[in-house]
C-alpha cells in the first residue's frame, strides 16, 4: 500500500465522457521529449462528429489493481498505457485508488482512426470530473497529449491546432480551437480498406523514423511553413489551398516514414488505389482531398455537396470494405458524473 494520504470520505467516484477521433491535416509525427511526450512539430486536425469513443472511469479504494475493459473485453496489453494516464490524474489528486475503465468505439481500433487520441481524451474528461480536479481545458489537453500526442487535440472540436512548444516542461505544448465546426462544414469520407490492427503503432513508428530516416530534419524545418499556409487556408475558407497543403504534409510525413529503416509502410494496394481516385476527382472539379495517418485506412475532406460522390465512388474500389461518412464535431464531453461520499 502506498503512504500517500487518501481522504477516507470519498468511496466510489466515477465519471463517463465521450469524444470524438481527430484527423490531423498537418500531420504531428516525431517526439522532442519521450518522458513528457513533446512533439517536434506542431500540428493541425479536424475532430470528427460520429466515431466515437465512451470511456466509463470508476476510482474504488476498494481496488487492488487498475483493469481496462475495451468494447466489453478485458485488454491487459493496453492497461500499462491506461495505467499511466490514471497515475497522472491521481498524481494531480493527490490520491491513490485503483481504478476501473471501460471503454468502447463505434470504430475498428488501432487501425489508423485516431482511436488513442479519442480513447485518451475520453479518458482525461472522465478522470478530471471523477476525481474532481476541475481542470481547465488548457490542463486537459496537455495531460491528454502526455497519454498520447493526438489526444491533445480531441479535447476540442472543429479545427484545432496543436502547438510544438519550446518549454522543456512542456507546459506550452497544448491544443487550443482555430474554428468551430459550424464555421466551415466539411464532411469526411473514410475508405475502411482493413480491420485489422496496425503491426508498428505511432508511437513506435515515429521514433524509428526519428532514428533512422535521413529526411527527420527537413521534415522539422518544412513544418512551420506548413501550419501558416493552412491557418491562411482555413481563414480564407479556401478549399484548394487546404487540400493541397494537406495532401503534401500526409505525403511529406509518409515519404519520411517509408525512409526509416526498415521502412515503414502503412499503405495497401486499396489505399494507393483510393488515392488515385480522390486526384482523379479533383481533377475533375469535385472539391475532396485525402489524407492518411499511421494506417491503411484513407480519410477523404471534401464539401458537403460532394460527400456522396465521394463515398460512392470510393465503395467501388476493390479492397475498400466499408466507407463511413461524417462531419465535423464537437469537443470532448461528459456524459455522467457521480462522486459518492459515505455516510
Ligand atoms: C499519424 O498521437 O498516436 O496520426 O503520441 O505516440 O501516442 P503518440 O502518437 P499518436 O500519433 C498520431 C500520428 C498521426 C498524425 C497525427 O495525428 O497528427
Amino acid at each position: 500500500m502506498s503512504s500517500k494520504p487518501t481522504p477516507d470520505i470519498d468511496r466510489t467516484r466515477r465519471a463517463q465522457a465521450q469524444a470524438q477521433p481527430n484527423i490531423a491535416l498537418i500531420k504531428y509525427w516525431g517526439k522532442r521529449d519521450l518522458a513528457l511526450n513533446l512533439p517536434v512539430v506542431g500540428s493541425l486536425s479536424i475532430t470528427l462528429e460520429s466515431l466515437w469513443t465512451r470511456t466509463a472511469v470508476q476510482f474504488d479504494p476498494a481496488l487492488d489493481a487498475d483493469t481496462f475493459l475495451l468494447d466489453g473485453r478485458r485488454d491487459d496489453g493496453q492497461l500499462r498505457r491506461v495505467a499511466k494516464c490514471l497515475d497522472l490524474l491521481r498524481a494531480r489528486a493527490g490520491v491513490d485508488y485503483r481504478a476501473k475503465v471501460e471503454s468502447s468505439n463505434n470504430f475498428p481500433t488501432g487501425a489508423g482512426l485516431a482511436s488513442s487520441a479519442s480513447g485518451f481524451a475520453a479518458l482525461i474528461v472522465a478522470g478530471n470530473a471523477a476525481l474532481g480536479l476541475n481542470l481547465s481545458l488548457a490542463e486537459q489537453s496537455i495531460l491528454a497529449r502526455r497519454c498520447s500526442g493526438s489526444a491533445a487535440r480531441s479535447i476540442f472540436g472543429g479545427y484545432v491546432e496543436w502547438s510544438c512548444g519550446t518549454r522543456a516542461d512542456g507546459t506550452d505544448s497544448l491544443a487550443r480551437p482555430l474554428l468551430d465546426a459550424d464555421a466551415w462544414p466539411l464532411r469526411v469520407v473514410v475508405a475502411i480498406t482493413s480491420k485489422k490492427e496496425k503491426a508498428i503503432g505511432s508511437t513506435e513508428g515515429m521514433n524509428r523514423t526519428a532514428d533512422t530516416s535521413p529526411y527527420q530534419q527537413a521534415w522539422i524545418d518544412s513544418q512551420e511553413a506548413d501550419l501558416v499556409t493552412a491557418r491562411a487556408a482555413l481563414a480564407q475558407r479556401d478549399f484548394e489551398a487546404l487540400a493541397d497543403i494537406s495532401e503534401h504534409s500526409c505525403l511529406k510525413m509518409h515519404a519520411l516514414a517509408l525512409a526509416a529503416k526498415p521502412g515503414l509502410l502503412y499503405w495497401n494496394a486499396a489505399t494507393v488505389d483510393c488515392m488515385h481516385r480522390v486526384r482523379a476527382l479533383r481533377a475533375a472539379g469535385v472539391p475532396v482531398f485525402f489524407t492518411i495517418d499511421a494506417g491503411p485506412q484513407l480519410k477523404a475532406v471534401c464539401e458537403p455537396q460532394a460527400a456522396a460522390a465521394v463515398a460512392a465512388a470510393l465503395r467501388e474500389i476493390p479492397g475498400v470494405l466499408d466507407v463511413v461518412e461524417t462531419g465535423l464535431g464537437g469537443p470532448a464531453q461528459l456524459i455522467a458524473a457521480h462522486q459518492q461520499v459515505a455516510a
